[in-house]
């Protein structure tokens, strides 16, 4: 019987349709200068005074006491000013979420619009599908703060700290280990959320919402054998500082124009960042121009004192916070000793101001005190807004385009739709909201099971495989291998959740937990035919016992694929939708846990046998490397043109250096002028060509690598992601691919010192298997 796509497509077009309806009655969204009251005659409300001046007539008309409440997330109402009370913490890391306390869906609005936990969306390789994300999730917490069910319109995402360790809790929250692309999916987000242009420049001081870069700096690291984030002193080199840990920071706040930066638990040799001038001050703020406020992580100055001593007392973790730079506390150890640093002259009243006129400042710029808010640029976006078609067409998009094929023997995948009868089986087979959303999730408008998804495709068994969910200490291997030999094709869904990476908890083993592997093999052995695996977890597993295993013949990968993670995964497996996801992480193998998760060297130190990290720089063995993922269809890629193939840097001196008795020329970036760099474009032109006879959007990926590494044990990458775009190609049909690169940017590479520099010698850009040489001299 021939019903399953259209039958599926109904389901489909329920699940996208069957919105929830809006009632209950409508509460007032909290705002200032009200019209009915007497504050629309004090200066702060006065819409066409600049928005400085505004903060700072505000500013100037508080108490001492007054002042001190406003410096910490819950920040009390000023009844005699006509202000309400306001909530810094929100979160909104893949759709709006009650995780922190400015959101409320106990009104008109229920529930958002559930993205894929970012991992996942990163794998799309596609900014614009970032941006069109955030977008939404900004407009629809318009919506919430419209209906009067938000407290704050700060929201503390994205998370683009590099993936750096497989083991990371929180890895899952970032667009994964490469620099670029956390840098490119920061921007991407803030311009969305905060209501600029996908090309940015666009966003005057009005903010849609506001966006947070967290968090700075050089976190990844959260709980791992009983040290945690609050006592971790990453050790981090100017080199590695300059090319990995701090670029996406860089990027989200030159380019992203980002109004919020959080500080990190951590310290970074040796000084806490929350209590760093450098950072906060002299680097965000003087270097890289940041004018919006910066909060501390939650608990975080607290900790200055207490956990990690380096404040002798309360006070003076008050006082090294606000001179560094800090406006906001999350917690209340602002609250308790704030006053006395005042009294013991440890914190200026000026600093204090400071910090208050960058909040106001942000509460202005969110049109908070513009009068009643349903008459401001974003005042009229309603809730009908909230769990759109388009928002859960959107959701199913990136969940679809970021799913990625890892193995596919002789086209099992994907699976025919001839009303087949199928087992799922596995701890993640009917897994609920917790597993599909990752963390900081909110309320899903309409979740759709992974059975769910597939009862629309095909007439499907469940069984669980573990008693205890990912862990799996507990198997039923015996019932599944049962189940397993009674249907025609069998699909494994296995992985982690919460309870393996999370928050506070990073992993201590790669491969994947308990019995599973054991339940893989032995249902695999049974089955009629190859069965297919599918994973989902944020952070990559070793699983390299499935892919040389010749009883599986397919193996996906879905991260956390959101709330229509159901409904894409259906369509990838049947082959309504082609996948063209590509891994943003390295899948290294299990024995990579003997490398301590504390040593932030991103290098190899070859001398004592430590393998560095990532694809930029790891020498070792791979289970899967960043950037692979297959298709249903083969891609072929041709170059057009590339504008030189020999490049002359002639401006500034030239240094030089000597390795391995090898004198090496180059020039330092900073002494090339700006105009020098945007003159040396270099522009390349690729023909993609789909050779299947699938559509599909087909992510393109563009490395360079020096034609000679020598200089590798002094630290250059391997190879470097240094462009990336992701086109629609119909089957047969070729579409061509521009890329703009700076060799200031793109062919530079940090030295010990930590600045950027240009070496003489040959490069090569590669694509897919093509690599195409270009000669630079200096
Ligand atoms: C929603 O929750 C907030 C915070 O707990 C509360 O102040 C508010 O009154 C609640 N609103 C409704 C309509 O229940
Ligand atoms: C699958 O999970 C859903 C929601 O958690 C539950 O209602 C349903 O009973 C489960 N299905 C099976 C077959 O266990
Ligand atoms: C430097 O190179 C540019 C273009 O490659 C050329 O126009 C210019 O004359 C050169 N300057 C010197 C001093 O060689």
């Amino acid at each position: 019987m021939a019903l399953p796509h259209s039958f599926a497509t109904i389901i489909i077009s329920f699940f996208l349709l069957n919105l929830h309806h809006h009632h209950a009655e409508s509460t007032r969204p909290p705002y200032s200068c009200d019209s009915s009251s007497n504050s629309p005659y004090y200066s702060f409300c006065n819409t066409k005074l600049p928005i400085t001046k505004r903060a700072q007539d505000l500013v100037s008309r508080l108490t001492l006491d007054e002042k001190l409440a406003q410096l910490v997330n819950t920040a009390p109402a000023i009844p005699r000013l006509g202000i309400p009370s306001y909530q810094w913490w929100s979160e909104a890391l893949h759709g709006v979420a009650d995780a922190g306390f400015g959101i409320r869906f106990n009104g008109t609005i229920k529930s958002a619009t559930s993205f894929p936990q970012v991992i996942l969306t990163a794998a799309s390789f596609d900014p614009n599908l970032w941006y069109q994300i955030s977008k939404t999730i900004g407009r629809e917490a318009r919506a919430v703060y419209n209906a009067g069910q938000a407290t704050g319109m700060t929201f503390w995402a994205p998370n683009i700290n590099v993936f750096r360790d497989p083991r990371w809790g929180r890895g899952q929250e970032t667009a994964g280990e490469d620099p670029l692309m956390n840098a490119k999916y920061g921007v991407a987000y803030v311009r969305g959320l905060q209501g600029d242009s996908f090309e940015g420049g666009k966003l005057a001081e009005r903010l849609q919402a506001s966006a947070c870069c967290k968090h700075f700096t050089a976190y990844d690291l959260d709980q791992w054998k009983g040290l945690d984030r609050f006592v971790f002193d990453a050790r981090v080199t100017s080199q590695d500082l300059a090319d990995t840990y701090q670029p996406p920071f860089q990027s989200c706040i030159e380019q992203g124009r980002a109004s919020g930066i959080m500080c990190a638990y951590n310290r970074v040799n040796g000084v806490p960042n929350c209590a760093d001038f450098n950072l906060l001050t002299k680097t965000a703020r003087q270097q890289w121009k940041f004018d919006g406020y910066i909060t501390s992580d939650c608990g975080a100055v607290s900790i200055i004192h207490e956990k990690q001593g380096y404040a002798k007392t309360a006070e003076d973790a008050i006082a090294d916070v606000f001179r560094a730079g800090m406006d906001v506390e999350c917690g209340d150890y602002i609250t308790k000793h704030a006053k006395s640093a005042v009294f013991q002259k440890k914190l200026p009243i000026s600093q204090i101001d400071r910090a208050l006129q960058n909040l106001f400042s942000i509460r202005i710029r969110l049109g908070l005190f513009d009068g009643n808010p349903t008459k401001l640029p974003f005042g009229t976006i309603g809730p009908n807004e909230v769990c759109s078609k388009q928002s859960l067409q959107l959701a199913l998009e990136a969940a679809r385009d970021g799913i990625v094929l890892l193995k596919n023997t002789n086209s099992l995948l994907p699976l025919p739709k001839t009303n087949p009868t199928i087992a799922l089986i596995g701890p993640n087979a009917n897994a609920s909201s917790k597993v599909f959303l990752g963390n900081y999730y909110g309320r899903p408008c309409n979740l759709v099971t992974l059975l769910q998804g597939f009862e629309g495709y095909a007439k499907t068994v469940y069984h669980p495989g573990c008693d205890d969910g990912p862990q799996c200490a507990y198997a039923q291997i015996e019932e599944a291998v049962e189940v397993a030999k009674k249907v025609d094709y069998v699909v494994l869904v296995m992985g982690l959740d919460q309870s393996q990476e999370r928050e506070s908890h990073d992993r201590e083993y790669l491969g994947l937990p308990g019995k599973q592997e054991e339940l893989i093999k032995s249902v695999a052995r049974a089955a009629k035919r190859p069965v297919v695996v599918v994973l989902l977890c944020g952070g990559p597993v070793d699983i390299t016992s499935a892919k040389f295993d010749d009883k599986v013949g397919g193996i996906l990968w879905a991260g956390y694929p959101g709330e229509l993670g159901g409904v894409a995964l259906a369509q990838v497996v049947f082959g309504d939708h082609n996948p063209g996801g590509k891994l943003p992480i390295t899948w290294y193998p299990k024995d990579f846990i003997k490398v301590p998760m504390t040593d932030m060297r991103m290098r190899a130190d070859p001398a004592s046998g430590y393998p560095g990290r990532t694809y930029r720089f790891y020498t070792g063995p791979k289970v899967y490397e960043f950037g692979y993922g297959l298709s249903y269809t083969k891609y072929s890629y041709k170059l057009l043109s590339l504008s030189h193939s020999t490049l002359h840097i002639n401006q500034s001196s030239t240094h030089l250096m000597t390795q391995n008795s090898e004198t090496i020329r180059y020039k330092l970036v900073s002494e090339l002028a700006e105009e020098t760099c945007q003159t040396m474009l270099l522009s390349i032109a690729l023909g993609v060509t789909n050779r299947g006879n699938l559509a599909g959007k087909h992510p393109v990926l563009l490395f360079v690598r020096q034609g000679k590494v020598r200089n590798i044990n002094n630290g250059n990458p391997v190879k470097q992601l240094v462009g990336f775009q992701s086109v629609k190609v119909n089957a047969g049909e070729t579409v061509q691919v521009g890329f703009e690169l700076s060799p200031c940017e793109h062919l530079s590479v940090a030295n010990e010192a930590g600045s950027m520099v240009i070496e003489e010698g040959s490069y090569l850009f590669i694509v897919g298997d093509q690599e195409y040489p270009i000669e630079v001299t200096v």
